[in-house]
Parts: C-alpha cells; structure tokens; sequence
C-alpha cells in the first residue's frame, strides 16, 4: 500500500498532512505532521496540488478556505469533531446579538460558517496572544468552555465562555492524574488546554500538542506525565528515543474521529481523488479574514 501511495503522490502532485492524533501508521506515511495551527501555517503555502488531509473535518476545510484552489481531499468525511458540532453559526448570532460590543473569537475546532461569524480565530498554541491582541474589550469565546478558561485565567479576564467542550479529553480526570503522579513523583506532567480545570490545575506545563513535541525535545528532563489524546505518543517516543511519556489515561484518552482514518482509506483517497472538502464562496470569503488574522498574529 505504502508504494502504491508514493506512486499516486507522484503522479497527483500530492502531499499528505497529518494532525498529531493520527494513529502510528498514518503518521509514519505523511510528509508532514502537526498541530493545528502548524497544519493551517502548511496548507496556507501549499505548492502542491492536491492535499491527502489526515484529520477531522474542521481541518480540512481551514485547509479548503486558506488554498480555494487547491484540491483537499479527507479520507473518510465522517471524521468530525463533536465540539466543533456543539455551535452552530445560528447559536453564534444569538450569543453576538446579547453582546453587541464583544468581539468573538473562535477556536478553529469550529465550522467554516462559524468561523465566518467570528472576528478571529485562534488554536491553542496561540489563543492567550490572539486575545490579547483584541486589547481591552469584552470577548466572547466559542466553542471550548477550558480553553476559553485557561486564556481568560492566564490574561486575568472575564470571557463569554460557550459551554463546549472535548469529550475525549473531559474523559482524563484529576484522579487519573493524581494516581499517575503518585506511581512516577517528581515526573513533570504536560496537559492540553482542553482538559478540564482540575487537570490543568495539576499540569506543569499547558501547551498544544505540536508545542508538546517541541517541549519534550528541547527540555532536560527524561521522563513526562502526558495529559491528551494518545496518537500524540508516537512523535513524542520516536523524536525523543531517550525518554519516557507516560499517557494519563491511555484507556479512555482516544479521539474516535481521528482514529477514522487509515492507510487503506489514503490509498483509496488518491485513488479515487475523494472525498474532496468545498466550503460555499460565500462562506469562505466571511471566514478567511478570521483565519488569516490569526495567521498575521
Ligand atoms: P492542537 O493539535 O492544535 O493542540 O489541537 C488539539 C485538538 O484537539 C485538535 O482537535
Ligand atoms: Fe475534537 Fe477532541 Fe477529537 Fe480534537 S480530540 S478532534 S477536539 S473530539
């Protein structure tokens, strides 16, 4: 399968992107693999054709409205993500319309029609510097609540919390973390943002999950407690062979959209050059200005 990929690659003008959830295989085929918002800076320079997307749909379509003419395809389109499905572009309106003055700003786990609502997005490697650019205004923060939280804490402000959240990583509890600190003390414990706050109370360090990777590589410690969704251990044991990562909850920490995706159905993708993700002109040209400042940022 690998060689027909590479075959196909060639001769589509392909690159394949992947988000560090992806499980191991899927990562060890793709020419690039990253955090959210290293995945949106990447489709925004492509000088490839055709991008094989390994990720949940959001992504795919940030990709689809940074590169209108380039052709991105998802390998399975039932990939989503629940939080992204917890607001709707019409919810969004309600909330705007009972903070006329606010200004909103939208993790890009959202859709494209949200997104087109929105004055900026954000991920989570860079959503304490986006909002701190809007200045001294009310923000309202859609859709993660912890997110939304843990920026408002560190900034020491009051957010418009939407009360969205990421099921697969509500699933790691204190208890969890608290039971593996006692098995490895003295280990520092990484945790993504999008833990709830008994969690992130407990975390030495907050960060997404490319700045994770980054992290571990650079830190001198040779040991970590690691707090998101487990396809992340597969960069984190082959960039760092020399140290430990010890996933939370590894039982229970799994995202099922991301997990969509396989080598089989790569394959199937550049095959058959499906499924290709479109986003509306209308909505597109609402929604790249909110990506795009974030970009600029
Ligand atoms: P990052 O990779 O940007 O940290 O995002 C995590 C996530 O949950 C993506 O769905
Ligand atoms: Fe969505 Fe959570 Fe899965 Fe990321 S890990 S895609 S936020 S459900």
């Amino acid at each position: 399968m690998e060689e027909q990929i590479q075959d196909l690659k060639r001769q589509r003008g392909a690159i394949i992107l992947a988000h560090n959830y992806q499980i191991d295989e899927v990562q060890a085929i793709a020419d690039f693999t990253g955090d959210s918002l290293e995945l949106s800076r990447r489709a925004a320079q492509l000088s490839e054709e055709v991008v094989v997307f390994c990720g949940v749909h959001f992504m795919a379509e940030t990709a689809a409205i940074l590169a209108p003419e380039k052709t991105i395809l998802i390998p399975d389109p039932n990939a989503g993500c629940p939080m992204a499905d917890m607001v709707t572009a019409e919810q969004l309106r309600a909330l705007k319309a009972k903070h006329p003055d606010a200004k909103v700003v939208c993790y890009v786990n959202s859709s494209a029609e949200v997104k087109a609502e929105s004055d900026i997005c954000c991920t989570s490697s860079n959503a304490i510097k986006v909002c701190e650019s809007l200045g001294d205004v009310e923000i309202v923060f859609v859709p993660d609540r912890n997110l939304g939280a843990f920026v408002a804490e560190k900034l020491g402000k009051e957010f418009i919390l939407y009360n969205g959240f990421c099921p697969t990583h509500e699933r790691i509890r204190d208890v969890d973390v608290l039971a593996m600190k006692e098995k490895h003390p003295g280990v520092q414990l990484l945790a993504h943002p999008e833990c709830n706050k008994p969690v992130r109370d407990l975390a030495d360090q907050l960060l997404s999950t490319g700045q994770m990777c980054h992290y571990a590589k650079a830190s001198e410690e040779k040991e970590f407690l690691i707090a998101t969704e487990l396809g992340i251990n597969y960069r984190l044991r082959t960039e760092n062979p020399g140290k430990k990562f010890h996933p939370v909850n590894p039982d229970r920490a799994v995202c099922p959209n991301m997990k969509k995706i396989t080598v089989e159905k790569i394959l199937w993708s550049l095959q058959d050059m499906k499924e290709r993700v479109t986003v509306p002109a209308d909505i597109a040209t609402r929604a790249v200005g909110c990506i795009q400042r974030m970009l600029d940022i």
